[in-house]
């Protein structure tokens, strides 16, 4: 009840498949880096919609106030489960890499689509590009959708490519991933990625949503800036995808001209990854995105 879960939901280890303490954290484990579904009971209301992060803060019409007391509270819930995977993934050694990317393609081509998609009855994001890509270099880098056991001893090669994505919801940060994006187009990527940021604004999403992730790409530039991203182990990689800029860059003529940039980076599991391949996959997924005609060519 604390925790809000739906015990229909947790497999039970004991006598008769009774439901122990161990199963409900190790349930409420696997969620993290998802929110709790909220109570069923709980009211419903989606978020008022947040001003655009990247823009300068709209200031709010009564200033914050400070108080003047220290507040203690229990680390629980959502937060305790968070605690403990973020503490297990930080045993994980992680290598870390970073590059840049030139969108400038991209942008024009999803300027270009956008009016399409929307009438369809969808939004188009850079999402489903940044995906497809991703997925593309993991067929070519296999070792990078796999996941290890607790001791490191066996490597489990995923067939499917379930890309787990985070979202700032009003209920706090939920990571839901898009099923077997190997055989999706941009297009049913995109219609998904809809559904699950639909679902998570209302806190909706059904634990197959949440669970069966095999490889993670925040996209933490939505809101702003660059960051360095935390393994979710099992899994072996998460990316983190930086702000698209506007900036003067160099063409291949040396001539000056505006680029729209990306910073990104990978953090891998340095036990069964080395940094070779992590670059190598990188520069694939980079390649896909900055010639979007490789894309084309490689899709199925
Ligand atoms: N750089 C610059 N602008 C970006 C961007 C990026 N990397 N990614 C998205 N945008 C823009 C979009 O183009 C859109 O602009 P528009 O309204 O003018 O079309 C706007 O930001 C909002 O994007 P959004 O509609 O939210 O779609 P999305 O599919 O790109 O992103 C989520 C979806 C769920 C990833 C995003 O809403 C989110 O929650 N991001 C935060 C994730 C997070 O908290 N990560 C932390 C991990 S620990």
């Amino acid at each position: 009840m604390e925790n809000s879960i739906k015990l229909s939901e947790v497999i039970g280890s004991g006598k008769d498949g009774g439901i122990l303490k161990e199963d409900i954290l190790n349930y409420l484990e696997k969620l993290t880096g998802a929110t709790l579904p909220p109570s069923p009971k709980a009211e419903i209301t989606p978020p008022p919609p947040k001003p655009k992060d990247r823009t300068i803060p709209i200031p709010i019409s009564q200033p914050p106030v400070s108080t003047s007391k220290d507040r203690t509270e229990p680390v629980k819930g959502f937060h305790g489960a968070m605690v403990k995977t973020m503490s297990a993934a930080l045993k994980t050694p992680h290598f870390g890499y970073c590059d840049e990317v030139d969108l400038t393609e991209l942008v024009k081509l999803w300027e270009e689509l956008k009016p399409t998609a929307f009438a369809r009855g969808i939004k188009l994001s850079f999402m489903p590009f940044f995906l497809k890509a991703a997925s593309l270099g993991l067929l070519q880098f296999p070792i990078l959708n796999a996941s290890v056991d607790e001791n490191c001893q066996n490597i489990t090669y995923k067939a499917s490519h379930n890309i787990g994505i985070a979202m700032d919801t009003g209920q706090g940060l939920i990571v839901s991933n898009v099923k077997n994006v190997q055989i999706c187009s941009i297009f049913e990527i995109d219609t998904e990625l809809n559904r699950l940021q639909k679902l998570g604004s209302v806190g909706q999403l059904s634990t197959s949503d949440l669970l069966g992730g095999t490889f993670t790409l925040p996209n933490i530039g939505s809101i702003g800036g660059a960051a360095k991203p935390v393994i979710l182990p099992p899994e072996v990689v998460t990316g983190a995808l930086g702000t698209i800029k506007a900036l003067p860059h160099l063409n291949e003529k040396g001539e000056g001209c505006k680029a729209q940039i990306m910073n990104m980076s990978w953090s891998a599991d340095h036990r069964i990854i080395d940094g070779a391949t992590v670059s190598r996959f990188s520069n694939s997924w980079k390649s896909y995105l900055e010639a979007l005609a490789f894309m084309l060519l490689d899709l199925k």
